[in-house]
């Protein structure tokens, strides 16, 4: 499975906007078919655990808090080459430089506040995906 799956968030802001359908609409739109999905609240720590990697920024405490400002939605994404792909449909980090037509671009709001996460490797895949989801909730 490894190569073939992302694990995205849809964040606090674009939950509470209302744009779940719409971002899992082009989600769907953009071949990537949904293998695990579910709305959850995160606490400060499982915040902290899933952003460990981070935890020597200086934006990390926000992050986490904004991360824990509402609830998410977690999901497993299949495509060929699922992590770049992911991360090229989504756009840049900042939603300012996130190119036409990107999830980011279309719901981001701030470099905070930028609509979705998208995992960074094959590797982080696996391991995020297995945060969010047991093996029998990966379809
Ligand atoms: P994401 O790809 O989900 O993973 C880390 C998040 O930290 C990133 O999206 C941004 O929303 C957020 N972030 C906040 N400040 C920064 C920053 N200065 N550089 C990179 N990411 C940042």
């Amino acid at each position: 499975m490894a190569g073939n799956i992302t694990l995205t968030m849809i964040k606090p802001e674009a939950v509470a906007e209302g744009n779940i359908g719409g971002i899992l609409e082009m989600m769907n739109k953009g071949g990537f078919k949904i293998k695990a999905l579910k709305l959850l609240q995160l606490s400060e720590e499982r915040a902290k655990a899933f952003y460990e990697v981070h935890a020597e920024r200086p934006f990390y405490q926000d992050l986490v808090n904004y991360m824990t400002s509402g609830p998410i939605v977690a999901a497993v994404l299949e495509k060929e080459n699922a992590v770049q792909a992911f991360r090229d449909f989504i756009g840049a980090t900042n939603p300012t430089e996130a190119a036409e037509g990107t999830i980011r671009a279309v719901y981001g709001r701030s470099l905070e506040s930028n609509a979705v996460h998208g995992s960074d490797s094959d590797e982080n895949a696996v391991i995020e995906s297995a945060f969010h989801f047991s093996a029998e909730e990966i379809l």
